[in-house]
């Protein structure tokens, strides 16, 4: 069947793999990434799949409303997956109003317009709201955030991310916007930008510089490979029920520590140095102000639901991931240039 998708944030991490799973696997359909460009966007990501005909790139910023609404009167969409945010807690930290702006405003802008375009006939329409578990806060050692679990964010991108969810089911509410939303764990995978904890881990051992350990490493997380991600996202714009949520997990909790040794590990090997060289890069720095200690997603519901079960084992995505890293030394050295430099040392240099 033919169908116009927007698919926002696709130059990011995740969005380049939605991306690129629709294009590959739906010709019929007209994909086209909406995304302003930020530092944390970037279109060699999307090499592969750039000259598709079935690819369009749109530069757009999503909270400016008129270029949004010009995009909808273009296009005719028939469906939004809406990845474009804001996406790390410690640039949260430093600069929480971004955040507002677009996790917030830009996410209600896409609504806005969506509504606007689709208010005559939402038969067929769908707009998909990706979000993350961080909008639930913060679990003790126990227990899982179920799609029943109450928000409570704590860091000011979750704030905004929560906010941006209950637009989303305000819009469905009041609206009856054909609506559907899911909350995932982190992610990770290649294409990461080296700002979050795995690619920057991998980018300092390979460069034997220190790895920062927030704390005592204590905190835990719970894992998933991003392609599962990917795939997790086209089953539920597919065959998700309207105005649900699905939480999307791996059952993969590591402690922050753990993951990082498994890592030197796996780089000790890669790079052929002696067994335990890359650990002793691990250096302990100063907490994240309001740092959640555990995340732990249950993803039961998209599983009975609707079949969808991660592919692999989190040791073999480690892997594929380092492997990434290593083969692709220039894509690293493009986004690590540059205004990266100076992220660096503002976030690190304190602690
Ligand atoms: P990312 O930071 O890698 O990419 C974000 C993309 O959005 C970039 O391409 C950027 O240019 C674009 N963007 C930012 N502001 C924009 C604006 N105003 N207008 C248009 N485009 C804009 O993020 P990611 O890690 O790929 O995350 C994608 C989505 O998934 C986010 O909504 C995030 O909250 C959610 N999520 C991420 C994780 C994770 O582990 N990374 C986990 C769960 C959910
Ligand atoms: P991150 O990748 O920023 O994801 P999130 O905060 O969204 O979970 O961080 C993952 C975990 O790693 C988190 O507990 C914070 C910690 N961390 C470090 O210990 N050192 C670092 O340099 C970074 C970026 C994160």
């Amino acid at each position: 069947m033919k169908k116009t998708l927007l698919i926002t944030g696709g130059a990011g991490f995740i969005g380049s793999h939605v991306i690129r799973l629709f294009v590959n696997k739906y010709p019929a359909y007209t994909i086209v990434n909406g995304d302003a460009l930020t530092y944390a966007g970037n279109l060699e990501n999307l090499a592969d799949v750039k000259d598709r005909p079935n690819y369009i790139f749109e530069k757009v910023d999503i909270t400016d409303e008129n270029a949004v609404n010009a995009l909808f009167e273009k296009y005719q969409f028939d469906g939004v997956i809406h990845l474009a945010a804001e996406s790390h807690v410690d640039r949260s930290i430093l600069d929480p109003l971004a955040f507002i702006r677009t996790n917030v405003l830009g996410t209600a802008v896409l609504l806005n317009a969506a509504r606007k375009y689709w208010k005559d006939n939402m038969e067929n329409k769908r707009f998909y709201h990706v979000s993350t578990d961080e909008v639930f806060g913060s679990l003790g050692e126990e227990g899982f955030f179920t799609e029943e679990t109450a928000y409570d964010p704590r860091s000011p991108y979750s704030a905004s991310k929560a906010s941006s969810d209950h637009f989303v089911k305000a819009y469905y509410h009041t609206y009856h916007l054909p609506v559907v939303l899911s909350n995932c764990s982190n992610n990770y995978g290649s294409n990461h930008f080296p700002e979050k904890l795995i690619p920057l881990a991998i980018h300092n051992i390979k460069n034997n510089k220190p790895v920062p350990v927030y704390g005592k490493g204590e905190n835990v997380r719970d894992w998933l490979f991003v392609e599962d991600h990917a795939r997790a996202i086209d089953t539920i714009f597919h065959n998700g029920r309207l105005g649900e949520t699905y939480n999307i997990g791996g059952f993969n909790e590591w402690k922050n520590i753990d993951l990082i040794r498994l890592l030197c590990q796996v780089m000790d090997r890669k790079l052929g140095r002696e067994d335990g060289t890359s650990e002793k890069l691990i250096t302990f720095v100063k907490d994240r102000a309001g740092h959640d200690l555990r995340y732990a997603i249950d993803a039961t519901k998209l599983n009975k639901e609707l079949g969808w079960a991660p592919s692999l084992q989190f040791e073999e995505g480690l892997e594929k991931t380092v492997d990434w890293y290593l083969a692709n030394e220039e894509w690293l050295q493009h986004v690590t240039s540059g205004a990266y430099q100076q992220y660096y040392n503002e976030q690190y240099q304190q602690r």
